[in-house]
């Protein structure tokens, strides 16, 4: 049975100053973390043990998370004093499994449905040293570009340039072969985009593409969280994980978890969630948006497309849009 590590470990510097003080898997978006709706994909494709990569602050995701239990799963940490970097950070992980079995790694920052199981079955019947997950989109220019024959082969793996070889792209999400991440190089920082996966081709590794088109988001801008919270919210990206989730009503336009604490004239709508224990006001208009726990919307105030952060407190009347409004800042989120 396959095995997981999650890389959460990086600065998320995009999405400053929401990953001042949490780092960005840990970001809430449709009610709970990036990481659980990530854990409940692996889940669902028969993974059950898994490391979380972490590094910048790494003490977050231990009191959430614990040993996986409530999930069904052993969750393990793995810790890097320093940034590893992807490579680096898979290599060190990887020392918690010691397994002959597949290694399923996912980026901490994205949001698939993808066939995961699929991709494995693909990879093991292969005999791959890699299979990666590929998906194509319109502007690839900010991704990493990747070249595939038709055999599946993947030729060349580019990081991101202003002309990019093709519109298929690396998904960030990869199947190895456990001797494959015993070549990394320890205790030093690694990178699997610019070394690793670009080393194994040019030496003739079988690295494969496993192409696969269903909703993929990577939520590493300001823009692009909000936009996944809502796609999990109204059901274009697969919501597994809300089925374990404490929630006190859900349907196509709005999340709203345990213990909020609604005035019953408040509109929310456009795929918004509102987090346990939150407060919303009488004749409050929330679109579009976040709410994470514990954050007080103040009467008759409008909130759209915007993210407000654990214990963030909202005025009465306040118009508030496309913003980020933390416990001590506002800042506009770029178009
Ligand atoms: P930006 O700074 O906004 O680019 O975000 P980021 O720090 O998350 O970097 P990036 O989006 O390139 O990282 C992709 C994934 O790899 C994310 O899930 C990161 O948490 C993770 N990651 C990046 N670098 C490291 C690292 O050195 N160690 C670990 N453990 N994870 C990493």
């Amino acid at each position: 049975m396959a095995v997981g590590i999650l890389l959460v470990g990086g600065m998320g510097t995009r999405l400053m100053p929401l990953t001042k003080h949490r780092p960005k898997p840990m970001l809430t978006v449709a009610g709970l973390p990036v990481t659980e709706h990530q854990l409940a994909m692996a889940r669902k494709a028969g993974i059950t043990t898994v490391v979380l990569a972490t590094s910048y602050l790494s003490g977050l995701f231990t009191p959430y998370f614990g040993d996986g239990s409530r999930w069904g799963m052993k969750l393990l940490y793995a810790v890097e004093d320093s940034a590893l970097g992807t490579a680096g950070a898979i290599a060190n992980a990887a020392q918690l499994l010691q397994t002959e079995d597949s290694i399923v790694v996912l980026n901490g920052d994205v949001l698939s449905s993808h066939d995961l199981s699929e991709q494995i079955r693909q990879h093991e019947s292969n005999r791959a040293d890699v299979t990666l997950h590929l998906t194509r989109v319109e502007d690839a220019r900010a991704y990493g570009s990747v070249s595939m024959d038709s055999s599946g082969q993947v030729s060349a793996f580019l990081e991101k340039m202003e002309q990019p070889v093709s519109n298929i792209i690396n998904a960030g999400c990869y199947v190895f072969k456990p001797e494959v991440i015993k070549e990394i190089p320890r205790h030093r920082v690694v990178s699997v985009e610019r070394e690793t996966f670009p080393q194994l081709i040019d030496s003739g590794g079988k690295v494969r593409g496993f192409l696969d088109d269903s909703y993929w988001l990577d939520i590493g801008t300001p823009k692009a969280l909000l936009q996944g919270s809502r796609d999990l919210v109204t059901g274009i990206a697969d919501a597994s994980a809300l089925r374990s989730a404490d929630i006190a009503h859900h349907d196509a336009h709005s999340l709203i978890m345990v213990r909020a604490k609604m005035d019953s004239s408040a509109i929310i709508e456009h795929g918004s969630c509102i987090g346990i224990g939150a407060t919303i006001g009488a004749g409050a208009y929330i679109s579009g948006s976040i709410i994470e726990d514990g954050a007080v919307i103040g009467r008759g105030a409008k909130i759209l497309d915007s993210y407000i952060a654990f214990g963030a407190r909202i005025d009465e009347n306040a118009n508030i849009s496309a913003q980020f409004v933390t416990d001590s800042e506002i800042l506009s989120i770029p178009a």
